[in-house]
């Protein structure tokens, strides 16, 4: 496949290997220094975009590529807000769009762990429940995408949580994030749910940022030949 590598960062070089691994050829990369560049691609030189660029810059480069059709996998967080309206042009334009905060099989099965859990512990008030997440102090935005995840797994499952809430104390129905950021850390993610008496923990750590780039990888190509929206629960088989 012609993969075009929107954001060219510390994602985007292990991804261009990964692919070029793969038997791909990375058709175009842009970062910030040639970011006009995007105005070339099109579906005809184009098979799949793969934007891993910033929370500030996500938003723009998406939308150029649903208003032109061109499949995208999409990892950059932190830009949420938009992610309705991007839908709703994939669908408008016959595109394809895949979505994940995060690409890992390892996050994605500790996702449904964690969904499992609070499911189990729902009847158990004494436990009071938390998360926490460590990354490499040059990450922009905060929570981590996949925090958020985690905490939207335990607000589905836990009936007092309605609401999730970043480093202050949380109230009653808020599930607390703690974030920090540290040295070079890849991503390490804990939910913690503490009694009186003990205490449960699920910690996934990423070792390296090769997981999330190889599950970006088979993302695009599961991708190709799609069109709408998608994540990791349709490309794993996932509920
Ligand atoms: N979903 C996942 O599994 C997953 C895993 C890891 C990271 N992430 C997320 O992926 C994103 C990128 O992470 P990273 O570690 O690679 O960050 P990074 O090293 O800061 O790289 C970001 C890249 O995007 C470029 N960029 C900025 N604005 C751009 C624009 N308008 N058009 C094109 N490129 C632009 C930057 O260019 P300059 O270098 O010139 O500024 C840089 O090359 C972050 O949001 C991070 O949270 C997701």
């Amino acid at each position: 496949m012609r993969i075009a590598l929107l954001g060219y960062g510390k994602m985007g070089k292990v991804i261009e290997q990964i692919a070029l691994q793969r038997g791909h050829e990375i058709s175009a990369k842009i970062d910030v220094s040639n970011r006009t560049e995007i105005l070339a691609l099109s579906r005809e030189n184009t098979d799949v975009v793969i934007e891993f660029s910033s929370p500030e810059s996500a938003y723009g480069n998406l939308k150029y590529c649903m208003e032109f059709g061109i499949p995208t996998v999409c990892g950059t967080t932190g830009w949420l807000q938009h992610k309705p309206e991007i839908e709703k042009l994939c669908v408008e334009n016959k595109a394809a769009f895949f979505y994940a905060s995060n690409y890992s099989i390892g996050v994605n099965l500790f996702f449904e762990l964690n969904k499992t859990l609070a499911r189990l512990m729902n009847p158990y008030k004494e436990f009071k429940v938390s998360t926490n997440e460590i990354h490499h102090t040059e990450k922009k935005d905060a929570p981590s995408g996949t925090a958020i995840t985690l905490a939207e797994g335990i607000i589905d499952n836990l009936t007092d949580k309605t609401t999730w809430i970043n480093n202050q104390i949380a109230a009653e129905n808020e599930v607390p994030i703690w974030s920090s950021r540290e040295g070079k850390v890849p991503g390490t993610h804990t939910v913690k749910y503490i009694s009186d008496v003990d205490q449960i923990e699920i910690t996934h750590i990423a070792h390296s940022r090769h997981g999330f780039a190889l599950g970006a990888v088979i993302a695009a190509e599961w991708l190709n030949d799609k069109q709408g929206v998608f994540g990791m629960n349709d490309l794993l088989g996932l509920k």
